[in-house]
């Protein structure tokens, strides 16, 4: 089975050379936005194509504000202090995310609480979320939530689109409204995903996206922060660009800020990326279609989108059926020119946050038992 899949896959991709789980593809304008932008010599922070790709942004996913970042995880960083994120709170996440979820919380200088994810979608559960919410915690005289038994309070939840899936994420608005509980949406991996025929990224106080270069879209490196909310879309401007008053010629910073902006020559890229998109999703989801039939009669299932979504499918996933398979799996694939990978270890066992609150994690440590990435880079011809 695993030489059949080595084959299957050598097929699609045309070739029996070494095949990386996901490249960047530059098939449209890139060449010429990045050559117009090294011409303008506007290759900075400041620029036409920074402020056109934070619009493109906030078009395609139906917020009324972008503000494009470095990276996202300092989207996620400055997300989490405009919600208010303060030292000593506690902020519930995912254990089953890149590291860089938990590590913009500990940036805030907040605890990651984990908690367990939902079989369907491999993001942040519900039933688990709503369970340690009534067991753990208390909404004081303040009108905030506060663990019971540490006395910290949970400011904020982040949840994770795993490899563009959505979570159930109507249900958690609800659970963190009732909480008086921050939502923030790590939109990462799931640009043009959406629930319920809304954009994820778009449902709680900020979403936040990633630009890197293993992504749907790349810009090389970037970010953007996503918000429908005016006054906290100009706090997350005037803090990603060092807190500058604008002035023709004066310094005068007011704020403690960062040098977060995305640079110009980044966001040519992203210009000519993002007209690529639809096309992109298109052919990842008839990628999908086509490992599905090739699983079809084997022990190794593939993950489909869950209900009520419509799933970017960044990263293909498929399931094994125990560790041990997984391995087998990783080991075959990886020594004959097919790069695979695990999912991540969870997060709770990383040195950084070994001794993190959690909950059972049952669904989160039968994911890591058993999932892999498989290739899942653009074709263009399916
Ligand atoms: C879930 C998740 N969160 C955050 C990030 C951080 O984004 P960046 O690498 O752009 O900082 C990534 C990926 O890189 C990610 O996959």
């Amino acid at each position: 089975m695993m030489e059949d899949f080595v084959k299957y896959v050598q097929k699609l991709y045309g070739t029996k050379d070494f095949i990386p789980m996901h490249e960047p593809r530059f098939w449209g304008n890139e060449q010429k936005y990045v050559a117009d932008c090294i011409e303008s010599t506007f290759v900075s922070s400041v620029g036409k194509y920074v402020n056109r790709f934070e619009e493109l942004c906030a078009e395609y996913t139906g917020v009324k504000y972008a503000i494009a970042t470095v990276n996202g995880t300092a989207a996620l960083h400055v997300a989490l202090l405009l919600s208010g994120v303060e030292t000593g709170d506690e902020v519930i996440t995912q254990p089953l995310t890149f590291i860089a979820t938990a590590n913009a919380i500990s940036y805030c200088n907040a605890k990651p609480v984990f908690l367990d994810v939902d079989k369907a979608t491999m993001g942040l559960s519900d039933v688990k979320l709503e369970k340690f919410l009534i067991e753990n915690t208390e909404i004081r005289k303040d009108g905030f939530c506060y663990n019971k038994k540490t006395g910290n309070r949970i400011k904020a939840c982040v949840l994770m689109h795993t490899f563009g899936h959505p979570v159930k994420i109507d249900k958690i608005v609800e659970i963190c409204k009732r909480w008086n509980i921050e939502l923030i949406e790590d939109a990462a991996e799931s640009l043009g995903s959406k629930y319920q025929n809304k954009h994820t990224g778009t449902f709680g106080k900020f979403g936040i996206l990633s630009f890197n270069g293993n992504k749907t879209i790349t810009t090389g490196g970037g970010g953007m922060i996503l918000t429908d909310d005016e006054e906290l879309a100009k706090e997350a401007k005037h803090i990603t660009t060092t807190g500058k008053i604008p002035h023709k010629w004066e310094y005068v910073h007011d704020v403690r800020a960062f040098n977060y902006r995305m640079p110009n020559l980044n966001a040519a890229l992203g210009c000519a990326q993002i007209e690529q998109l639809d096309f992109f999703i298109a052919q990842k989801r008839k990628l999908f279609n086509k490992y599905q039939d090739f699983f079809k009669n084997t022990d190794i299932d593939i993950f489909a989108e869950p209900e009520n979504s419509f799933a970017n499918y960044w990263l293909q996933v498929v399931v094994l059926k125990n560790r041990k398979e997984r391995d087998n799996f990783l080991e075959y694939t990886n020594s004959n020119g097919v790069m695979t990978r695990p999912i991540w270890q969870l997060l709770n066992k990383s040195k950084m946050y070994k001794n993190s609150i959690t909950d059972d994690l049952v669904n989160a440590q039968w994911f890591e038992d058993r999932v892999v990435n498989i290739s899942s880079s653009v074709i263009k011809n399916l």
